[in-house]
């Protein structure tokens, strides 16, 4: 993960240390910014060249990083989808979508204007194919055109934005095809392959897959994403505890009573009911997205920003979860609302259906840093609002010094990290209240990105694309990580003597199940309030 040296905190190098606003009129050739160099020239395969997160996603990080002068003119994109369409239409279209999401505040990609500049410089690299996924052609003609003219490997990036079920036609085409063996040699030619979520069902179907990618390529060459670790506000986490000297000596048991962790969406399941009936809010969030949020917040400071330190400090976490069982979790589904449809009327949606599209977990680490430290997890769909966030509680303060005053009760010292869709941290303390009396008030100080930085164009899958490019996997998931992962919650996806988890209904809008509240009060412990972020003040 590349660091960036610290700035001198004072307000004029502040000022003077804000991230330029993506200079929307500048021609090309764009020149990388200072201290950051180029990807090295490679070809990029995108798989799913048709699909949403091409669209959404992918395309619009390619067209940020051309604009920060990130990627090598030598730089080709070949999207491979099964519908027929020229290049110059496949070009098009991606244009239409990109102007359209440039427009709208809504969209993660609110670039404005589109700069002309740019999107020519990607048009001219994207190649279309129409062609199915298993057919053997395919990949044969891959391998002619991955190589430059004197028969030597090109750098290539496969990236496999499809449906789960594709993921092991397309492993087995390349593969087989030799497509996945690098040459020997420090100037040899990369081949690395790039696979998104979801990785698996559970751990028997996520080993599976860790086996049939391992059957070509080398685990240096695998690149699994989990989007959450593309956030700009999650990478923090590593610089909020290690770029301070005042957190990490509290950052234990001895000092930390629970931290909670958020991700809550207003919005429901979305057109992707067929999806979601198989998944479900639990499989859906919690063995990745959010386990990977606790990694971060959990594990060992590494020796380094190596990605093997970091990798292997996080894989100890996993390793050290205490298996949930069926009475640590529970599942809720949405009922109608203001905002929509009951989950069961949702399109493709059984209408007895049991699937989860809420989830809370009381999490355990048995490690001696945090044994007997609880991590509440909660995750969920048509909640009452849009707040993805992780805060670590402090332990109560060990005298009451106050008792003789009229202050009785102090509130806890809690620090958030929010990642989305504010972004920032905030710390709750208790103050003297101003007047003749001794009374305590709490208080809060925070800390907004937006008012330290300028705003950058980001969907969130720069750094990572960026990074695969570079062959730094710091932010990228390795196998014996997500099957941990998996390990952990396998009591909750299969228990024992067939006990399943009860799915208990929820208003929509609201905060969630109310067993999901009794979860919390056994331990004495309450969630934090969900509250709509506030619109920044002018
Ligand atoms: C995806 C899940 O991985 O993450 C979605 O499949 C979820 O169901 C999404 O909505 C949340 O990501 P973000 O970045 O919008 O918080």
């Amino acid at each position: 993960m590349p660091i960036t040296p610290p700035t001198d905190a004072s307000p004029a190098a502040r000022a003077s240390a804000k991230v330029p606003v993506h200079p929307h009129n500048a021609s090309a050739p764009f020149a990388a910014p200072a201290g950051k160099h180029r990807a090295p020239a490679c070809t990029l395969v995108i798989f799913g060249a048709g699909g949403d997160l091409t669209k959404r996603l992918l395309m619009p990080a390619l067209y940020n990083l051309a604009v920060d002068g990130l990627l090598d003119d030598g730089m080709r994109i070949v999207g491979v989808n099964h519908g027929q369409r020229e290049t110059q239409q496949w070009r098009d279209d991606l244009h239409s979508a990109l102007e359209q999401f440039a427009a709208d505040k809504a969209s993660t990609f609110h670039a404005g204007k589109l700069d002309d500049n740019a999107w020519n410089w990607v048009a001219q690299r994207l190649d279309y194919r129409a062609a199915e996924f298993e057919d053997d052609a395919l990949y044969q003609q891959l391998a002619k055109e991955l190589t430059d003219g004197a028969g030597k490997q090109a750098n290539v990036v496969f990236y496999l934005a499809v449906g789960a079920r594709f993921f092991k036609p397309i492993i087995e085409g390349l593969g087989k095809a030799g497509l996945l063996e690098e040459d020997e040699g420090d100037d040899a030619a990369f081949r690395r392959i790039v696979i998104e979520k979801p990785f698996g069902a559970d751990l028997a179907s996520a080993r599976d897959l860790n086996r049939d990618l391992l059957d070509f390529a080398q685990e240096s060459q695998i690149y699994r994403i989990d989007h959450f670790l593309g956030k700009d506000t999650v990478q923090s986490i590593l610089a909020v505890r290690f770029a301070n000297a005042l957190f990490e000596p509290i950052w234990r048991r001895e000092y930390i009573d629970s931290v909670q962790i958020t991700a809550a969406e207003v919005i429901g399941v979305e057109g992707r009911g067929g999806f979601y009936e198989q998944t479900g809010a639990f499989r859906d969030m919690l063995p990745n997205h959010l386990f990977q949020l606790l990694g971060m917040i959990a594990m060992e400071p590494p020796n380094s920003f190596d990605a093997e330190a970091v990798r292997d400090k996080k894989a100890e976490i996993f390793d050290a979860l205490k298996p949930l069982t069926p009475q640590d979790v529970v599942f809720g589904q949405y009922g109608k609302g203001p905002q929509g449809a009951a989950y069961r009327d949702e399109p493709h949606v059984a209408k007895d259906s049991q699937t989860e599209t809420y989830a809370a977990a009381r999490v355990y680490i048995d490690n001696w840093r945090w044994a007997g430290v609880p991590f509440y997890l909660r995750t969920g769909k048509r909640l009452a609002a849009r707040c993805t966030e992780i805060s670590v509680q402090l332990k109560s303060v060990p005298f009451r010094l106050f008792r003789d005053t009229p202050v009785d009760a102090l509130t806890p010292n809690v620090l958030t990290l929010r990642i989305d869709p504010s972004h920032g941290t905030s710390f709750d303390f208790n103050v003297k209240t101003p007047g003749p009396v001794m009374e305590i008030g709490a208080v809060r100080s925070s800390f907004d990105y937006d008012d330290f930085f300028a705003q950058h164009a980001n969907v969130g899958y720069e750094t990572l694309l960026y990074d695969c490019m570079l062959g730094d996997a710091t932010l990228f998931q390795r196998a014996d990580s997500i099957e941990a992962t998996w390990a952990a919650v396998d009591g909750v996806l299969h228990p024992k003597d067939g006990e399943t988890v009860p799915v208990h209904g929820y208003a929509s809008g609201s905060a969630g199940p109310v067993q999901a509240d009794a979860l919390l009060a056994q331990d004495g412990r309450a969630w934090r309030t969900l509250t709509p972020a506030e619109p920044k003040k002018q």
